[in-house]
């Protein structure tokens, strides 16, 4: 079976792109700035960027490029004992996160066709949580399945379905062609618009003015490098299966190089949108800007709302802020399932158009478990447990693997043999002691807190029984598979580059 290939460079980096830009990049980078300083938070954020994120999004791309694979395959050509790795991360980002990824996007569907005829009404906040959500607090207890998510469920897996099913050239490629241009235009006009919203001046102050006493606090640097990581959807086991479908001679490291940069960049662009609108709020409304701001999933799905019925034809704005949303949203989504079935096809040969069926079918049924009332609860116990645990393990672990047990240099030379940008040595002191040092502080830090404090206070048995489990059992189902063995001939099909060790 002949691996499937982009039909340009250019398409290839867009689809990258479009999976980096993604729910995370329009509030969470917002909220994350604001809480954490203000202006100065961009110092640890581009630290951050510049250490890690660009040097691990190099890692993956070469890995892809270099072992011809998916995850589980590269990972499997470079030791045959680390193949689970490859696997639970695909699995994990699949069964967990991709889970509850498409339920938020079911959420800015409904929320898009609220904002035609302000549907929220006065209190915003109470019809997110009480009329929206119906939310039930005991996680335990998931009361009813929520018709409207429900609905815009179907509506987003079917979209999810379509663009896969159709392969990487005529389905991904082509709808980042499509998604991308749009995306850009569409922030566009909603900086444009909200920097003329009277009170703007006072929001851009508010997300621009440096706290520079917050840059001594820990939790800054571990919100910044953990940012990164989701951002860049490192370790999601994507852009390695991406890579896999380029051709032999790409300019890789620049290509690693602009997807971080034009990421990062649209998080700061669309920065402005969220706190100028913030700005105009609490002028309107006469609060203090620290007031009018909310945890991150209330600051799309309440502040917003509110300020887009405060504001002169704010049911258009509105309708292109959600339509943002919903197009990031889908072209991060389709990568993860892109990520998991590229996998699949590797290992056992299945025909593409059945099994994303049936991938797409079973993703659907699971998600619907974040679409009861305690949906958001569950949501936010499982985003915890595999973001700050399984993606910042992965990366630790994917650090390991290549700069100790195959050795940095080789992936370096095969970089630059075909890469217009040159890495040094220092790229190899990257991946081999800094990235998974730091990674191993914030991993311990965050386990320090959790076990000092159980997390949003939620009880210990919630916690046990839907975050760790949730790894175990996908941990679990990565053994499994990887005790199964590969279609013939996969796993000796040559790298690029010769065996030297
Ligand atoms: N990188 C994607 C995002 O930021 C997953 O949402």
């Amino acid at each position: 079976m002949k691996r499937e290939q982009w039909n340009s460079q250019f398409g290839f980096l867009l689809a990258a792109i479009g999976s980096a830009i993604g729910l995370g990049n329009i509030w969470r980078f917002s909220y994350l700035a604001y809480s954490n300083g203000g202006g100065a938070f961009l110092i640890p954020y581009i630290v951050a960027l510049l250490t890690a994120g660009i040097s691990l999004l190099i890692l993956e791309f070469a890995i892809g490029h270099e072992r011809i694979g998916s995850a589980p395959l590269a990972f499997a050509k470079i030791n045959g004992n680390w193949e689970w790795l490859g696997w639970w991360s695909v699995i994990f980002v699949m069964f967990g996160i991709e889970l509850y990824y498409s339920v938020v996007i079911s959420w800015c569907v409904n929320f898009f066709f609220f904002s035609f005829d302000l549907a929220w009404g006065s209190d915003p906040n109470a019809f997110f949580f009480n009329e929206f959500l119906k939310l039930n607090t005991n996680p335990l207890e998931v009361g009813e399945i929520r018709t409207p998510i429900l609905l815009a469920l179907i509506l987003v897996w079917f979209a999810n379905w379509i663009v896969v099913y159709r392969g990487v050239k005529k389905g991904i490629e082509l709808a980042n062609k499509i998604f991308m241009p749009l995306l850009f235009v569409l922030m566009a006009i909603l900086v444009f618009w909200s920097l003329t919203l009277e009170g703007a001046v006072l929001g851009v102050k508010a997300y621009l003015t440096p706290d520079f006493s917050k840059l001594t606090d820990p939790k800054v640097w571990i919100d910044a490098y953990s940012q990164i990581f989701f951002t860049l959807s490192l370790g999601f086991g994507i852009m390695i299966a991406y890579a896999s479908y380029l051709p032999a001679k790409a300019n890789i490291t620049k290509m690693a190089v602009l997807t971080a940069v034009i990421n990062s960049g649209f998080s700061i662009f669309a920065g402005f949108a969220v706190f100028a609108t913030l700005g105009f709020m609490a002028q309107s409304q006469n609060l203090p800007i620290d007031e009018v701001v909310t945890k991150s999933i209330g600051l799309a799905f309440v502040a917003y709302p509110k300020a887009v019925s405060l504001m002169p034809g704010g049911n258009f704005f509105g309708v292109i802020f959600f339509l943002s949303l919903i197009i990031a949203g889908l072209s991060s989504s389709i990568s993860i399932i892109e990520a998991f079935t590229s996998a699949v096809i590797d290992k056992f040969g299945y025909k593409r158009k059945p099994l994303v069926s049936v991938i797409c079918v079973a993703g659907f049924l699971g998600s619907i478990i974040f679409t009861t009332q305690a949906g958001l609860i569950w949501l936010d116990i499982v985003d915890h447990f595999l973001t700050h645990y399984g993606l910042i393990s992965v990366g630790i672990a994917e650090c390991i693997l290549v700069g100790w047990f195959f050795r940095t240099e080789r992936l370096r030379r095969h970089l630059n043999k075909i890469s217009s940008i040159k890495l040094g040595p220092w790229w190899d002191f990257l991946i081999r002691f800094f990235v998974p040092i730091v990674l191993s502080i914030i991993l311990l830090g965050d386990l320090y807190q959790e076990i000092k404090t159980p997390y949003e206070g939620y009880s210990w048995i919630s916690l046990i029984l839907i975050g760790r489990d949730w790894i175990m059992l996908t941990l679990i189902a990565a053994f499994m598979i990887s005790l199964r063995s590969w279609r013939t001939g996969q796993k000796e099909t040559v790298s690029r580059i010769e065996d030297q060790s």
